[in-house]
C-alpha cells in the first residue's frame, strides 16, 4: 500500500479507510489489552499513535516494535477517542523494517543534554528538538531565495576554492595536493606552488563577495547562498569554522538604500518562519525559549535602530560615566566587544541596532570612505559606509557595506593595506571599466538561525558543525 507521510495522515479526515505510515518509533506504551506507538517520520514534529489490538497482535509479535526502531504501520485511521490528537490509526498490519536494541540505542531516554546530543550529531536529527530545527532550516533557505527571487536578484554561484582573501583576515583554510611530508622550497625558503594544483597558493573562501561584485556590476542584483570557511580559532557560541552565508551585492544602491534592504530582507525571513513553521516554533517556544514567538513577532514591528558608530561610542562612554562596567575599552577608533554591542542593543535601545560608519581602520579594504567628518574630531576621510546589523543575544548578524567605487581611492586603500595586488587585478576592473556606485552585505545563515530557534549554541543549528578540533560526522 502507498505510504501516507504522517503530516498528511494527521490532517486527512479519510476516516474508516486503510492507510500506511512509516517511521522511527518515538515510544511504545499500554497494557494487556492494547499497546500504543507514537510513530514520527520527520515530515512533523507531531506524532501519530498507532494502536494494535493484543488480541491481533500478542506482545511477541511487538516486542522489535521499541524506541528508535523503524516501522511500516497499515491499519485504519479512525478519529481518536484519546485527548492530544485528532486521528489515530488502528493496526492491522505491521512490518518491522530495522530494530534499535533498548539497551544500545543512544536516544532512549528524554531530556537529553545538547551537549550530549552534540556528540551523537549523527544520530540527534531523530529527536524532535534536532527535527524542528532542521525543518526551520530548510524553511529559512525557502525564504532567503524566495525574497530575493522576487524582487528581482538572480542567484549567482562564487567559487569556494581561491587565491584572494576578501576580508583580509589571513583566517584561511589552504587548498593543496602538494606532498606535506616532502614540501619544495624557492630559494629564499618559500613554499613553491608553481607545481600544486593550481600553479598558486589556493584556500577554501572566507567571502563569495569580490566575484559577487563582479556579478552585480554585471546583472545589476546578484545573491550568493552557500559555504564559507574561516580559519579563526574563536570557540565561541557564535563562530563555525565551516558556516553558510547570504550575500547580495546591488549596482546604484547607496547607504539608506543598503540599511532599508538589510532590515526588510531580516524581517521577511522572521516572518516566513512564523507563517511556515508554526508546529516546530511552538515546541522550541514550549521546551527551548518561552518567549521566543513574542520575540520574533515583536522583531517584525520593531524598527531598527540607525546609529553611527561615533554615537554609539558616546553612549557607551555616557554609561561609563554612570557607572556601568565594561571588560574592554571603548574609545573611538576601537572595534566594540560583544558586550559593547549587547549594551546597545538590550539595555540602551532595546531593539535591533543597525551600526554605521565605523573607523575605516578597523573595517575592510573595500568600503567607501565617507567624505563627511564622523562628528569625532573634524577630521574627513576617517570613517567608512560599512553598516553591522547587531541583534539581541546574537550580536552581529550582518555585516556590509557601499563598496568603494573610486579606482584610486581604492588602490590607495589597498597600497596602505600591503595587499597582495597580484591576484586581484580582475576585481580592479570592475573599478576601471564602467565603474559604479554599489553596495551589499554578508548575513550568516547560522546566526539567523540562532535567533529564529532560540537555540543558545551556534553548534546546534546546523546538521554537522565544524569548529577548532571537531571535524567529526
Ligand atoms: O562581517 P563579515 O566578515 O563580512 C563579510 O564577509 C563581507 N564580505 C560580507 C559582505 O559584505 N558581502 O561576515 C558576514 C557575516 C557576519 O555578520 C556573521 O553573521 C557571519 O557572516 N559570520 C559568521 N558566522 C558564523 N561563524 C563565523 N565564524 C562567522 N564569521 C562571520
Ligand atoms: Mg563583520
Amino acid at each position: 500500500m502507498q505510504r501516507t507521510v504522517i503530516i498528511d495522515a494527521l490532517k486527512s479526515k479519510a476516516f474508516n479507510q486503510p492507510i500506511n505510515v512509516r517511521g522511527w518509533v518515538r515510544s511504545r506504551r499500554g497494557n494487556k489489552n492494547v499497546s500504543f506507538i507514537a510513530l514520527n517520520d520527520g515530515s512533523t514534529v507531531k506524532t501519530i499513535q498507532i494502536v494494535a489490538d493484543l488480541t491481533k497482535f500478542p506482545e511477541e509479535q511487538l516486542k522489535p516494535v521499541t524506541t528508535g526502531s523503524c516501522i511500516s504501520a497499515t491499519g485504519i485511521l479512525v478519529e481518536s477517542q484519546g485527548a492530544g490528537q485528532a486521528v489515530e490509526i488502528q493496526l492491522t498490519d505491521l512490518q518491522v523494517y530495522g530494530t534499535a536494541d533498548p539497551d544500545q540505542y543512544p536516544l532512549q531516554k528524554k531530556g537529553l543534554s545538547v551537549e550530549y546530543l552534540r556528540t551523537i550529531a549523527h544520530l540527534r536529527p531523530r529527536t524532535n528538538l534536532f527535527g524542528a530545527i532542521f525543518r526551520i532550516r530548510h524553511n529559512m533557505a525557502m525564504a532567503i531565495h524566495t525574497y530575493f527571487h522576487q524582487h528581482g536578484y538572480f542567484y549567482f554561484h562564487t567559487p569556494l576554492i581561491t587565491a584572494s582573501d576578501c576580508e583580509g583576515a589571513g583566517q584561511m583554510f589552504q587548498v593543496t595536493t602538494k606532498n606535506l611530508y616532502n614540501l619544495k622550497k624557492t630559494e629564499d625558503g618559500k613554499i613553491d606552488y608553481s607545481d600544486d594544483f593550481f600553479g598558486k597558493q589556493t584556500s577554501l573562501t572566507v567571502s563569495g563577495q569580490l566575484e559577487g561584485e563582479l556579478g552585480a556590476t554585471a546583472l545589476g542584483r546578484i545573491y550568493t547562498f552557500g559555504p564559507t570557511f574561516r580559519a579563526e580559532n574563536s570557540n565561541t557560541p557564535r563562530h563555525l569554522a565551516e558556516f553558510w552565508m547570504i550575500e547580495p551585492e546591488i549596482a546604484f544602491m547607496d547607504l539608506t538604500e543598503l540599511m532599508d534592504l538589510e532590515e526588510d530582507f531580516i524581517k521577511f525571513c522572521v516572518k516566513w518562519a512564523l507563517d511556515n513553521c508554526r508546529d516546530d516554533l511552538e515546541f522550541l517556544n514550549q521546551f527551548v525559549d518561552k518567549g521566543l514567538i513574542a520575540r520574533l513577532e515583536s522583531i517584525i514591528n520593531a524598527e531598527f535602530v540607525r546609529l553611527p558608530y561615533t554615537e554609539g561610542i558616546r553612549i557607551l562612554q555616557e554609561a561609563i560615566k554612570n557607572g556601568h562596567k565594561f571588560e574592554f575599552p571603548c574609545e573611538w577608533g576601537d572595534d566594540l566587544a560583544s558586550e559593547h554591542e549587547r549594551y546597545l542593543v538590550e539595555e540602551h535601545f532595546k531593539r535591533p541596532v543597525i551600526m554605521t560608519n565605523y573607523p575605516k581602520a578597523i573595517k575592510a579594504f573595500y568600503m567607501k570612505i565617507d567624505e563627511k567628518e564622523s562628528g569625532y574630531n573634524g577630521k574627513s576621510g576617517q570613517t567608512v559606509q560599512g553598516t553591522d546589523v547587531l541583534f539581541p543575544q546574537i550580536g552581529e548578524i550582518i555585516g556590509g557595506s557601499v563598496r568603494e567605487e573610486s579606482y584610486d581611492k581604492l588602490m590607495n586603500e589597498i597600497e596602505e593595506r600591503n595587499i597582495p595586488m597580484k591576484d586581484m587585478t580582475w576585481y580592479l576592473d570592475t573599478r576601471k571599466y564602467g565603474s559604479c556606485p554599489h553596495a551589499g552585505f554578508g548575513l550568516g545563515f547560522e546566526r539567523l538561525m540562532l535567533f529564529v530557534t532560540g537555540m543558545q549554541n551556534i553548534r546546534d543549528v546546523i546538521p554537522f558543525p565544524r569548529t577548532p578540533k571537531t571535524a567529526e560526522f
